[in-house]
């Protein structure tokens, strides 16, 4: 078991290892005594995580209430998130209660965003059970709801009090959603560790997850405990996001999150090497191994169609675009691309 400090507004534990779920209620009795719990979940979660972690929770002695809402990225809306408030409300939660995430991004993302609001703030613990929630969305306090103009427009910064991952609930994943967690994990290595993006190169899917995890993890926390509010270096982060959001949306959200990001990471790779950014051979590196994960590194758009939707995705651009982009391996800078440059640097990239 492997434990990561977060020094935040809040400074909490994460925790990686396995057989966790089997131990919650023993692990928050060393915290949290004569509480409620909240477990909210989805349902895909739900069938094959929540009677382990309920079974758990009540074992020790705590009282649990179970809100599971439909699995997708449909159900992050206004409403499934008043949902959660009236929930609480109903069954008499107060800031002395807590609330447990249990799931992937959706279930973190809308549980951390009730639990911020609720009574101005309850606290909540993080279970992420996909790689990517393990790795990104769960650490870093990053919450958020999706309204009909936009994924993610509305939410806060609000940290979790311990986010617990079991690497054992990674076994229920099907291939696709694990494979997306994948382009993020990649993304830490080109971003930050060449040693990470050297086991990551060797090993392929057999990577050691318990070392990488808590890797990508200390990585984030290390971005977080120097930007927690997203005003400058966490920006890094976005690698890959900001033409795989257009790719995301060009698809009209039929090619998956990490799907497009990692196709992203591939076509800024290959512009940065035109643009002489970086070497060729560390743009073909990068892509090979997004390759050995199955991971796309071309998209079915043309320049021109990424580069319109970047340019109507109006909440992040001015006459700058900020691209994440590769130096070297484990090494990126922030550049700010002027408006008019950015459809040849992607051409460049195809
Ligand atoms: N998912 C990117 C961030 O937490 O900033």
């Amino acid at each position: 078991m492997n434990i990561i400090n977060v020094n935040a507004s809040k400074d909490y534990r994460v925790i990686v290892g396995f057989g966790i779920l089997h131990h919650l209620g023993e692990q928050l009795r060393t915290q949290y005594t004569d509480c409620k719990v909240a477990v909210v979940t989805d349902s895909n979660v739900a069938f094959h995580h929540l009677a382990v972690a309920n079974e758990s929770l009540t074992s020790a002695g705590f009282q649990v209430h179970t809100f599971a809402f439909p699995a997708g990225e449909p159900s992050k809306t206004a409403d499934t998130f008043l949902q959660i408030l009236n929930f609480l409300a109903d069954n008499h939660f107060t800031r002395s209660d807590l609330i447990i995430a249990l799931g992937g991004g959706v279930v973190g993302d809308i549980t951390g965003f009730a639990a911020a609001c609720y009574l101005r703030g309850i606290p909540y613990i993080q279970i992420p059970t996909t790689l990517l929630a393990m790795v990104d969305s769960s650490v870093g306090g990053k919450t958020a709801i999706d309204l009909p103009a936009g994924k993610n427009l509305a939410g806060a910064f609000y940290q979790p009090a311990m986010v617990l991952c079991d690497i054992d609930t990674l076994a229920t994943l099907p291939e696709d959603v694990f494979r997306d967690g994948c382009a993020e994990v990649i993304k830490y290595g080109i971003l930050y560790d060449c040693d990470l993006f050297a086991h990551l190169s060797e090993k392929g899917f057999n990577f050691d997850r318990q070392y990488v995890i808590t890797r990508c993890i200390e990585l984030k926390r290390d971005v977080v405990a120097e930007d927690e509010f997203d005003t400058g270096l966490r920006q890094k982060l976005n690698l890959g996001h900001t033409i795989g959001h257009a790719i995301e949306a060009n698809s009209s959200y039929q090619i998956t999150h990490g799907s497009a990001v990692a196709a992203g990471i591939a076509i800024i790779s290959r512009a940065a090497a035109a643009w002489q950014h970086c070497t060729w051979d560390t743009s073909r590196r990068i892509i090979s191994v997004l390759s050995a994960f199955h991971l796309p590194t071309k998209c079915p758009f043309s320049s021109e169609q990424l580069y319109h939707s970047m340019l109507s995705d109006k909440k992040r651009f001015g006459k700058t675009v900020n691209l994440i982009i590769p130096n070297a391996i484990g090494n990126c800078n922030i550049i700010p691309v002027a408006v008019e440059q950015l459809q040849s640097f992607i051409e460049a990239g195809m």
